[in-house]
Parts: C-alpha cells; structure tokens; sequence
C-alpha cells in the first residue's frame, strides 16, 4: 500500500478522541457513528439530552468504541472553557479532533426583522460557539502538533442565496475564519477543513424558529422554502464518510480549503488516492441562487 493510502486508511483514526457538536441527530449523529466505528471515543454534544443519550446507547451497542453524552448550549460561550475540561477529563487527554456541527438555519426576510434577538442567536450558534471552541483546543493541539477541527459550512457562504441573510453571514464568517487559521498555523501539524454537505434531509428547517414567523406570508419566503424543501438530497453518510477520510490525514492539501460535497472533491475524497488538489470556491450547484425568487 503505498503512503497515501495507508494515510486515509480508518483505523488511522482508532483510539483518537473525537468530540462532536450537535451530535444528536442530521448530520451530527451520523458524524458521531461513523467516528466510533472507527474506533475514536466520541464526547456527544447538544441541548438534547434524549437524542444524545440514544447515540451513545447506538455507539455502545454496535461498536466497542467509547462514547458519553454531554448535554450543553453551545451558546453558553462563557461555559465551553469549563465543558472541554469535563470531556477532556473523561477521556484522559486532550482533544484532537474537533467536529463543529452543531448549527441552526434561519429563513427570513430582511423587510421584516424588526429586532436583532434571532440574528445574534445566530451568530452565537453557528459562528461565535465554533471560533470558541476552536480557539479553546488549539492550543494543545499546538503544542501536540497534531489536531484536527472541522466545521460543517454551507454553500450560503458563498453564493447569495435571498432570505437567509443571518445563516449566510454566520457560515461566511466561518469560512473566513478556517482560512485564517490555516494561516496562522500552516507547518504546525493542524489540520482543518470547511465541509459544505449539499442538501442532507434533516430537520434544520423544522426546529422552532427556523423560519421567521413574520416573514410566514412573504411570496418570496415561500418559494424559497418550497424550492429547499425540493433541492435533491445527499445521503447523510456521505458527510460523515468525507469528514472520517479527511481526518485521516490523505487530504490535507485540503487544509484551510472550502471542501464541497456537491463537486469533484467528494468522488476524490471517496477514492482516496490522496491526490486531492486544491478546489476553487464555487461551481456547479444543486440549488441556483438564481434560482431562487427576488421579488
Ligand atoms: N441539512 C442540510 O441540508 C445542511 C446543509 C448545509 C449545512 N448544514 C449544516 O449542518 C449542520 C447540522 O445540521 P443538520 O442539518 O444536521 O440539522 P439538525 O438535524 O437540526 O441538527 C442540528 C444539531 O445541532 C444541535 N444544536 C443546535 N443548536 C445548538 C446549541 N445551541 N447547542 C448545542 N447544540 C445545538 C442540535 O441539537 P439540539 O437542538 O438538541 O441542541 C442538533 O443536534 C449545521 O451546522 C447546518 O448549518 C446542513
């Protein structure tokens, strides 16, 4: 087998200590699985205590790796110093693998946010708790030189898809700060990746306040909604294939990059040849922004 091969071979990952947001249910829990069986021990993350508590009853069941459930707002950017330190504890050492998952979306019009309570609660979630978190495992990560933190992105950080201006904004900054932290810590044995998965059939637009109940009969918000709803789907496995190979260490040219799920990189990825270049931002895309209504 030649080096890069081995390098993406799972049980690369065995024994390594994993801890994952959101990891309740969508995308989260398939992540949480697909680590354990590959022998990571996984720390569960989410306000749910039943949906993590059932992960964790799954992983213990079907796989011999460990796993606990940490129930915990991610929001609670105050508390996230004290919860690594309680995972960490359990698992007897630091972090290294980090999988930023846990997100809300958000369907709004603009003409009628009348006060900033969502957008921030936003913000908070899909990019204040990941920069925290990151910044709260780096630096043992550093001094271990070795470490890898991904974040589940989207393709809204990229292209300007109307009516979800506080999700899109979230995720861009998200992205830009991957970028920037793959500056400030090239050569020093950290990897990162932003994941963007395509269209996975979860809930995200079924939680409470996903979609902005004063915008419920703008034209525009309904189409918007009926064409998300309408998008083909990736299989949630495929996320959590591409996330456990590129934690393999096969890619990290990838590193820092917008690793998108929709194009060529995820049949690179899924090959394995660890030939992967770089890919550019943008591309064919499953949902169009033009498709998607102006007024
Ligand atoms: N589904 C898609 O098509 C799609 C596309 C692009 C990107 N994404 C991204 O994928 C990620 C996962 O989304 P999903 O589709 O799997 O949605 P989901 O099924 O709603 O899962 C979201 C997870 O995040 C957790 N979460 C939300 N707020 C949290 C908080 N404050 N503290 C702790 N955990 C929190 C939820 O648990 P609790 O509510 O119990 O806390 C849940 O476990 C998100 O970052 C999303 O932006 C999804």
């Amino acid at each position: 087998m030649d080096e890069a091969k081995e390098n993406v071979n799972l049980h690369s990952l065995c024994g390594r200590k994993v801890l994952v947001t959101g990891a309740g249910r969508g995308i989260g829990r398939a992540v949480a699985i697909e680590f354990a069986r590959a022998g990571c021990n996984i720390a569960c993350v989410s306000r749910t205590q039943e949906e993590i508590d059932d992960v964790v009853s799954y992983v213990r069941s079907t796989t011999s790796a460990k796993a606990k459930a940490f129930p915990f707002d991610i929001t609670r950017i105050s508390e996230i110093p004290r919860l690594i330190e309680q995972v960490e504890q359990w698992m007897g050492g630091p972090i290294e693998i980090l999988i930023n998952n846990g997100g809300i979306a958000r369907i709004e019009a603009l003409e009628c946010q009348i006060d900033m309570d969502h957008w921030q609660k936003v913000m908070t979630t899909n990019l204040t708790a990941p920069v925290a978190l990151i910044n709260q495992v780096l630096p043992n990560m550093l001094t271990r030189q070795y470490g890898t933190i991904i974040s589940i992105g989207s393709r809204n950080a990229i292209y300007n898809i109307p009516f979800t201006s506080s999700y899109s904004v979230s995720k861009t900054g998200l992205l830009r700060f991957h970028h920037i932290l793959e500056a400030e810590t090239l050569g020093q044995g950290i990897c990162n990746y932003y994941v963007q998965p395509g269209n996975i059939d979860t809930k995200i637009l079924d939680v409470s306040n996903a979609i902005d109940a004063n915008a419920m009969n703008h034209d525009g918000v309904i189409r918007a909604i009926n064409i998300l709803r309408g998008c083909p789907r990736n299989p949630v496995e495929r996320v959590a294939e591409a996330c456990a190979k590129l934690a393999c260490g096969g890619h990290t040219v990838l590193s820092g990059s917008y690793v998108d799920l929709d194009q060529d990189t995820w049949g690179q990825i899924k090959s394995d040849n660890g030939s992967v270049s770089p890919i550019a931002e943008g591309g064919g895309l499953a949902l169009e922004a033009s498709n998607l209504p102006f007024k």
